[in-house]
């Protein structure tokens, strides 16, 4: 990739500034399906997981995701194999990927949240030695405080600015600065730019922005929620403009780098959420449908930057 898309997310060198958005690709999966070993390409300059929480959970019961016009609803519900079997068996292989490492991460108090990343770091000690500065270009951490789809925890930290920012601060305590953390935050709040303020000041080095927008489905026959979670998440194009304005709002106020998610599926899409503010974009559900959109989207975008005459960072925050 070009030179002219390479970029930083915090301490993080990127060769693009296009990854994924987590629970949306599943990079090891695909390499097992594909029978691929070792160094093979992947398709995103940092590769988001899944969320990982304490325990094991097997997420919500079924139907789990509904398509609409424009988009889909999932109420998965986080499942996951738990922090236990991801440092011992997930993480050595993701810290094998050819792109840096960005882990996600829930809980359902404070406490627990915290007790996830002690137990990467933990890891990540044994997998890259006790020097937390050299982990710095390689591994991160994203806090998902904006999940609409689990009962607790999660979401109730993401929509009051004064938990965000003692979640921030009491992570900050274990993950320290100048590592990567990026909190993930939702846009189902009034004033969502409070709440990125809110974990810039008490020591996050990036915002995540945004998770999906609580939404329902109404079966058509019986007329009651279609899904098993009753409630779910819309995500798609949908929601582009919805999350435009998120991170244009959020832009005005922080001066650390935006993650910007939503809707995202063609190269113009790109530009927009750029121009908004956003430093690093994350395609969410339109990988589903080609897993290797975000690197064709940078080669894309490359090539919109010369016809402007734009570099990238003369086209992040253009709007502004
Ligand atoms: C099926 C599905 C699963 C998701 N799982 C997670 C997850 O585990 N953790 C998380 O932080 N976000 C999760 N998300 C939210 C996405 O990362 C992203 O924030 C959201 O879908 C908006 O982007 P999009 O419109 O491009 O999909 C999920 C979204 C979808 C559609």
């Amino acid at each position: 990739m070009s030179s002219r898309l390479h970029t930083h997310l915090g301490p993080m060198f990127l060769e693009y500034p296009v990854i994924n958005a987590s629970g949306t690709l599943d990079l090891l999966e695909t390499a097992d399906a594909l029978g691929l070993d070792g160094d093979y390409r992947v398709p995103v300059a940092a590769y988001v997981p899944k969320t990982v929480t304490m325990l094991p959970r097997e997420g919500n019961p079924t139907p789990r995701v509904a398509e609409v016009a424009a988009g889909m609803v999932n109420s998965i519900g986080l499942p996951n194999e738990g922090v236990k079997a991801f440092v011992a068996d997930t993480l050595p292989r993701l810290l094998n990927l050819t792109c840096p490492l960005i882990v996600n991460v829930a809980g359902f108090s404070r406490d627990e949240y915290v007790s996830v990343v002690e137990r990467v770091s933990r890891a990540l000690a044994d997998e890259l030695g006790s020097d937390k500065g050299t982990w710095a270009p390689r591994v991160g951490i994203e806090l998902n405080v904006s999940c609409p789809n689990v009962d607790s925890g999660c979401m109730s930290i993401g929509t009051d600015a004064e938990e965000i920012a003692r979640l921030t601060q009491a992570v900050r305590d274990v993950w320290p600065t100048p590592l990567l953390l990026a909190v993930k935050l939702t846009p189902n709040v009034t004033d969502i730019a409070s709440m990125a303020l809110a974990a810039e000041e008490a020591g996050a080095s990036a915002v995540s922005l945004v998770n999906t927008f609580k939404g329902l489905i109404v079966d058509r026959d019986t007329l009651k929620p279609y899904l098993g979670g009753i409630t779910g998440g819309l995500s798609g194009p949908a929601i582009k403009p919805l999350a435009l304005r998120c991170v244009f709002e959020v832009a005005a106020v922080v001066d650390i780098p935006i993650i910007g998610m939503g809707g995202i599926a063609c190269t113009q899409d790109v530009v927009e959420f750029m121009a908004c503010g956003a430093s690093v974009v994350a395609v969410g559900a339109a990988g589903f449908v080609d897993p290797w959109l975000p690197a064709r989207l940078a080669e894309e975008l490359e090539e919109v930057l010369c016809e402007r005459s734009l570099t990238l960072s003369e086209l992040i925050g253009k709007i502004h």
